[in-house]
């Protein structure tokens, strides 16, 4: 359906033409308790949604969309193991794969637990080997090095979360992530590591990806290098995670270190598939089970609370105001957590590529604008860098502001001054400061205009107590759940990724002029030309 045709959508655009003139501010003036009313606590999350550009009205007619758009029947759905993946046929079930409390998910007259179950325990048993030395590489030397090797939701998600859990990591085995095609980011990987203990997970649902293979080819090369063309040692050294164990047998990896998981599974959402088998080998498989706990409450939550409390929908409908309403193009994560520096670029991979689209599920072309860009770094850093825009800028940015109470470091006051900056950096954005405010303080006249600041930028606070496996997991799953909900309202795929196709396909076509053989000539002439440079400026 399409959502521009429902009731509340036409009521929204009324009700933004009555708000559009209150700020931030003039809210907090009218409503001096929004830090209370529009704080929601629930498993050990605080979310502050007060400082938006919104009041009750808003919310209630929000939340009157999900029901007009069926969220919550599309919620069960996903949830049952229908097959709402309609452009490819698949359900969508990463769900299952952290469901700690169900004894059974029966989908087309399969039970999903026990093989997940299964392949779980497989990576228990395996993990544990590896982390207590027991588990040997080919010359009989315990493993000290992982290397995972995948790209996409084969990388990001396990990249990011054993960033984030860096102090629950195994003391004695450095964990490493390649990703890129370019051979530098392999190169420099593998400097000074010493082949006979290192171990390679090649992680990729399809075991084609162009990136993928490449690495795991001259990874394969390195380790047989040093081995003296024994090709026996691939065997210890070689893991595969992956769907397609035909291909994965065929690269030569021993069936018995394959670990598998389901098409039901989406790339961007496999980290507590196989996929996150580095995750389990860095933290060990109790804090790996904490990480699925949390997801599973945070599913839980998403499945059975009230829309109006329900902390994924909330977000999301805030989401679609500014996005559909007010025309805001973007969307900041701004974690003041040095370790979840990653996160933004992991969410990057789960909204734009699941909410980058412009066709609708009945084939048309949207005539409303659906997934934000989003963008971010840590803080402060990023403090000292885009702030200047988000303060004083053009552009309305809304921004997710997440930080823990508790460091893992206690240095001297840094985590006080950190968190007092994530404070007043919400209240500055939501409050600015006025010309009334500047002339108290004796600013010479001509630079007042450049000292004001509007205010009126919206942030969400997200805290918690500490950055922990079983927070992390809430707090992915939250974003996950968030853009399920989006994508539902804007009446699009959100669990496919057609658009990153073509530029593969070219690639196949450009790579064999690079190689060598005629010059091009059947190819638009910026694209000639591009080549031609590459092949004349190659020594
Ligand atoms: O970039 C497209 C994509 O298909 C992503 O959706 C996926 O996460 C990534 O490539 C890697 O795919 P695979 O795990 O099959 O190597």
């Amino acid at each position: 359906m399409n959502p521009t045709k429902t009731a509340a959508w036409n009521n929204l655009t009324d009700h933004y033409d009555q708000i559009k003139g209150l700020s931030i501010a003039d809210h907090f003036y009218r409503q001096p308790n929004r830090g209370d009313e529009y704080t929601l606590q629930s498993l050990g999350l605080h979310i502050d949604y007060s400082k938006h550009r919104l009041n009750q009205e808003t919310i209630k007619l929000l939340v009157q969309l999900a029901e007009e758009m069926e969220l919550s029947q599309a919620i069960l759905a996903m949830f049952r193991g229908d097959r709402i993946n309609r452009t490819e046929n698949r359900s969508v079930l990463h769900t299952a794969l952290r469901d700690l409390s169900s004894s059974s998910l029966m989908v087309a007259g399969e039970d999903l637990l026990p093989e997940i179950k299964r392949v779980r325990q497989q990576m228990e048993v395996f993990s544990e080997m590896v982390r207590d030395g027991s588990y040997l590489g080919h010359s009989g030397k315990p493993i000290r090095h992982i290397i995972n090797l995948g790209i996409g939701g084969s990388d990001l998600g396990p990249a990011m979360v054993c960033q984030a859990l860096t102090p629950y990591q195994h003391p004695h085995l450095t964990v490493d992530f390649v990703s890129n095609v370019d051979g530098s980011h392999l190169a420099q990987v593998l400097a000074g590591k010493s082949p006979d203990q290192t171990l390679f997970i090649v992680a990729s649902k399809t075991f084609t990806t162009q990136e993928t293979m490449t690495n795991a080819l001259s990874a394969k090369q390195w380790l047989i290098n040093h081995y003296n063309g024994d090709q026996k040692a691939v065997a210890a050294h070689f893991i595969a995670l992956s769907t397609n164990q035909e291909a994965v047998c065929e690269f030569g990896i021993d069936p018995k270190n394959i670990f598998v998981f389901w098409d039901w599974v989406g790339g961007r959402y496999s980290l507590t598939s196989a996929i996150g088998l580095s995750i389990m080998l860095a933290i060990g498989k109790d804090n790996f089970k904490s990480l699925l706990s949390g997801f599973h409450q945070m599913d839980r939550h998403f499945l059975q609370t009230p829309l109006e409390s329900n902390i994924p929908v909330l977000l999301a409908l805030i989401g679609i105001w500014y996005n559909n309403f007010w025309g805001a193009q973007s969307h900041a994560i701004l974690p003041y957590d040095q370790y979840l520096h990653r996160f933004p670029a992991y969410l990057q991979q789960t909204d734009m590529e699941s909410n980058g689209k412009s066709v609708d599920q009945q084939g048309k072309v949207t005539s409303y604008q659906t997934g934000a860009v989003i963008w971010g770094e840590a803080g402060t850093n990023g403090q000292h860098a885009f702030y200047q825009l988000l303060h004083q800028g053009t552009k309305l940015i809304p921004a997710d502001f997440i930080a823990f109470t508790k460091s893992h470091h206690q240095m001297g006051d840094h985590h006080q001054k950190l968190l007092s900056n994530f404070i007043a950096q919400t209240r500055a954005l939501a409050f600015g400061r006025t010309v009334e405010k500047l002339s108290q303080l004796n600013i010479p006249k001509e630079l007042v205009p450049y000292k004001v600041f509007d205010g009126n930028r919206p942030t969400t606070s997200i805290m918690a107590q500490q950055l922990n496996p079983d927070i992390l997991g809430k707090l992915i799953a939250l974003y996950e759940h968030k853009v399920f909900v989006q994508g539902h309202i804007w009446n699009i795929y959100s669990f496919d990724q057609w658009g990153v196709e073509l530029g593969k396909e070219l690639a196949g076509e450009i790579l064999p002029e690079l190689r060598g053989g005629l010059a091009g000539g059947e190819f638009d002439s910026s694209t000639n030309r591009l080549i031609n440079y590459f092949r004349e400026h190659q020594s």
